[in-house]
């Protein structure tokens, strides 16, 4: 699968780590920030957002220093399905119930191992569709 992936400067330090798990399994697109300097999430989105909407990228992993930010950035495009997580529960529960297209994380308040394991997770897990589907709709 053509997975995305972009983050501001609070996100950066988490950024190669996820990108290597995503790398072993599939084609990872990098839409930035690269560079520890003050940027402003919604831009840092906006082009990893357009990608997923069009489908250049069927996923995408958006990470800030809280995940806050860029989960409301995210939230605002149509058809975006980000979900904030922070743990393995909320990992596989944010693919069986939400169909997350769109996983965000924060580097400031989810540790590397943590994030390792909600990534592959999220990876894996899938949608349950029946009553969950209907929500969606
Ligand atoms: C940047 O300092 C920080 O505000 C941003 O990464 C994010 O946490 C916002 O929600």
């Amino acid at each position: 699968m053509k997975i995305g992936i972009a983050c501001d400067h609070g996100g950066l330090s988490l950024k190669a780590t996820v990108k290597a798990i995503l790398a072993k399994e599939n084609e990872v697109l990098d839409f930035g920030t690269d560079s520890e300097a003050s940027v402003d999430y919604p831009d840092c989105a906006a082009p990893a957002l357009k990608a997923l909407k069009s489908g250049e990228v069927e996923r995408l992993v958006l990470i800030c220093g809280t995940g806050i930010g860029m989960s409301i950035a995210a939230n605002r495009v149509a058809g975006v399905r980000a979900t904030l997580v922070h743990d393995s529960y909320t990992a596989r529960m944010s693919r069986e119930h939400n169909d997350s297209n769109c996983l965000v994380l924060g580097a400031r308040t989810t540790g590397v191992a943590v994030a390792e394991e909600i990534v592959a997770i999220w990876l894996k897990t899938a949608f349950e569709g029946g009553r969950h589907q209907q929500r969606l709709d």
